[in-house]
């Protein structure tokens, strides 16, 4: 299959977890990856997959986000769809929450995808196509107790749907999903809240977590000229959780 065929693609955070589910799957549909991370050992890892090349990126700078996507735009000739998908956690309680805590997860989480759409909107309404994709969070549509961290996922979704709103006169799309807990990296650190685990899995009704690779074929199905006429639209992908 060839989904994605010949489509330059970045996807940030793609050293990891959902992000790296979607550079090997995105590479098996035809796309040629840029995962851009700032986590470089992973990102040599990804690299060895064909198709896929390794950016360094730190998506909470402006400076950072021009020159990966102008060596993108120079070698290629284009950017054809972006996923904004790196992101911090933080199980912190508002009692424990900095100004620093709330500052950083706000810069990488919100500030990060807006940097990435503000660069590549540049060369996709030169192009008149383009088609974004953010992963925010279902902590941004529920009360989940991550209080700064859903914030940040909330102000994703807003700008997305800003967003939308300003680049469908251009072909560009921009979508969001919404996933719930899904087992990564991220989630595996978190060995101390197995008891809330276990009782977020029982109050989901499909009775488990999710898996990286069932996030990633929704966000291909966005990304991919599929889902042509689909802009501004939010998909949650949570095993009913939020239902
Ligand atoms: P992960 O921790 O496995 O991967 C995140 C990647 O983002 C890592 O490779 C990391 O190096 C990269 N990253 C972090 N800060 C960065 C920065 N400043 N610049 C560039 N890259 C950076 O996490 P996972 O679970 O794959 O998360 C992917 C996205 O999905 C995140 O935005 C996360 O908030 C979101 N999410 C995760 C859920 C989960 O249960 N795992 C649930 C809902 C949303």
């Amino acid at each position: 299959m060839a989904r994605l065929k010949d489509k330059i693609t970045i996807i940030t955070g793609g050293a990891s977890g959902m992000g790296a589910a979607m550079a090997k799957l995105f590479a098996s549909e035809g796309a040629t990856v840029i995962a851009a991370d700032i986590n470089k050992d992973n990102l040599a890892k990804i690299a060895e997959i064909g198709n896929v090349e390794g950016m360094n990126l730190d998506v909470s700078s402006d400076v950072n986000w021009a020159e990966v996507t102008k060596a993108v735009y120079d070698k290629y000739g284009r950017i054809d769809i972006l996923i904004n998908n790196a992101g911090i956690s933080s199980e912190k309680s508002p009692d424990q929450i900095t100004e620093d805590d709330w500052c950083l997860l706000h810069k990488i989480n919100s500030f990060g995808p807006f940097l990435g759409i503000k660069h590549v909107s540049k060369y996709m309404k030169e192009a008149r196509k383009g088609s974004i994709v953010n992963t925010s969070s279902y902590t941004a549509i529920i009360g989940s107790g991550f209080n700064h961290y859903s914030a940040s996922k909330g102000s994703l979704r807003a700008i997305a749907r800003a967003a939308a709103a300003d680049l469908g006169q251009f072909n560009v799309r921009v979508n969001t999903v919404f996933p719930g807990v899904v087992e990564t990296p991220m989630v595996a650190k978190l060995t101390e809240y197995k008891e809330a685990m276990d009782a977020l899995v029982r109050a989901t009704p499909m009775q488990r977590l999710g898996q990286p690779e069932e996030v990633a074929n929704a966000i291909l199905f966005l990304a991919s000229d599929e889902a042509s006429y689909i802009t501004g639209a939010e998909l949650v992908i949570d095993g009913g959780y939020s239902a």
